[in-house]
């Protein structure tokens, strides 16, 4: 156990930065939050600093001057950047993977490679680097196919190609430069049919610790339609993940993946994040993040029972055996309230009134993702500006109260999907 109190820095400015933050300040272990950058809502509960998480020597100064014994990693891009190595050599605990074992988000590629080693569930797949070889391996598939860029592209990467006119023409998009140079490599792999899922667990190195299940929408449009987004609402739990499929998870996929990290020499610490096809044969990968989810997390951090800043020291210090988190039985839901435009151009600059008003509804917490306070005004800056969620016997009850909240901002530049959590509320 860890008495000691700290400073700790969270790196990251979004909903799931401020769900972080809500949930790190209440720690008995804390005495100072600070947040580089943060947002204004984060502002509530911690101090935001102006370092830029890309300028390593910056962040390290910063901890130093302000005597910071912690560092939270939330975003995958100075993962892969290799923030937490610069910590790491620098002597300051972190959470997060190093650059090397954030490969597993860092590369498509990597991550099936992995997978076809130690016989993960996951779709067949081939990687390429040419568009000849891939559109020739076109000829023996079915179709829909999936075609991913390697690297990150922050969600833009994946087409579902519905014939091969349309895989052909994604893979030249993809390695004709569209995403720089995470699509100089392209993986082409089957279409899974069945649920998704996502599902979290804490991993020190060598031990892994189940966390929490959830269910997002991506696509903007109601039903499921239109195209994707980072996630447009969450909930937690999703009830296909059964106590048998969270099982057949752990042991099938998070451990294998686990130990495989480890017998490489690169170990993953931090949190798996596990995006999971429930197939008719069972769950199968279909990507990893190595950081937590965006919305997912605020939904997790309000069923959250247990210390979180524990939790993360456990997982940084290698002490995950035999560690317990406590989750409430209550599920949660957000809605996720976008400015219009979003995922193209959002427009920028409404205002939003009524925040005080929505979260004075039970159960609910109003988590802030792309918002600028100027004066006493809270505007809108960014696609999406706020993530409504609540707490509730069900999902049903979650998302009543999320929607009454909602309700009461007034934000004349905002739109929401009115049907976050029907596939949950739908099974009765
Ligand atoms: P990813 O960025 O890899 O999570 O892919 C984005 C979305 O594309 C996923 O959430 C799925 O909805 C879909 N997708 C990706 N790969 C597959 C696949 N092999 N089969 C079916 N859907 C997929
Ligand atoms: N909501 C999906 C993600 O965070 O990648």
């Amino acid at each position: 156990m860890h008495f000691t109190l700290m400073n700790v820095l969270l790196i990251g400015s979004g909903g799931r930065e401020h769900a972080l933050a809500w949930k790190l300040a209440q720690s008995p272990l804390l005495t100072a939050l600070y947040c580089a950058p943060g947002n204004p809502g984060i502002a509530e509960v911690a101090t935001c600093v102006a370092v830029d998480a890309a300028d390593h020597a910056a962040i390290i100064a910063f901890c130093r001057t302000r005597d910071v014994a912690f560092v939270v990693v939330g975003p995958e891009v100075p993962l892969v950047a290799g923030l937490t190595d610069a910590l790491g050599a620098a002597g300051i605990k972190h959470f997060g993977p190093s650059r090397a074992a954030a490969a597993l988000e860092g590369s498509k590629g990597y991550t099936k490679d992995l997978c076809r080693e130690h016989g993960i569930p996951t779709a067949a797949y081939g990687r390429f680097t040419d568009a000849t070889s891939a559109k020739a391996y076109l000829a023996t598939q079915r179709f829909p196919i999936v075609v991913k860029a390697d690297g990150l592209a922050a969600g833009k990467g994946v087409v579902i190609a519905a014939n091969r006119a349309e895989a052909e023409a994604a893979i030249d998009v993809c390695l004709g430069g569209a995403f720089g140079s995470a699509g100089a490599e392209v993986v082409v792999e089957d279409f899974l049919e069945g649920e998704e899922a996502s599902f979290f667990a804490l991993c020190d190195g060598r031990n892994v610790l189940a966390m929490a299940s959830a269910q997002d929408h991506k696509r903007v449009g109601e039903a499921d339609t239109g195209p994707n987004t980072g996630g447009m609402g969450a909930y937690s739990p999703a009830p296909v993940m059964t106590p048998d499929m969270v099982d057949r998870t752990m042991d099938d996929i998070i451990r294998p993946t686990v130990a495989a990290m480890a017998a490489r020499g690169t170990p993953f610490r931090g949190v798996l994040f596990a995006g999971l096809m429930i197939t008719a044969e069972g769950p199968k990968l279909i990507e990893y993040n190595v950081r937590f989810g965006d919305p997912e997390t605020q939904v997790l951090m309000l069923r959250l029972n247990s210390d979180l800043l524990a939790a993360m020291l456990a997982t940084a210090d290698g002490d995950l055996l035999d560690y317990k988190l406590d989750w409430s039985d209550d599920a949660a839901l957000t809605v996720v309230y976008a400015a219009e435009g979003y995922p193209g151009t959002p427009m920028k600059g409404t205002e939003i009134r009524g925040l005080d008003a929505a979260r004075s509804v039970e159960g609910v917490e109003i988590f802030h993702a792309g918002t600028k306070r100027v004066n006493d005004r809270i505007i809108a800056d960014g696609g999406r500006v706020l993530s409504v969620t609540a707490r509730g016997r069900d999902v049903a009850e979650a998302q009543s109260r999320a929607y009454k909240a909602l309700d009461r901002i007034d934000w004349s530049g905002g739109f929401c999907r009115r049907d976050i959590g029907w596939r949950a509320i739908g099974r009765g």
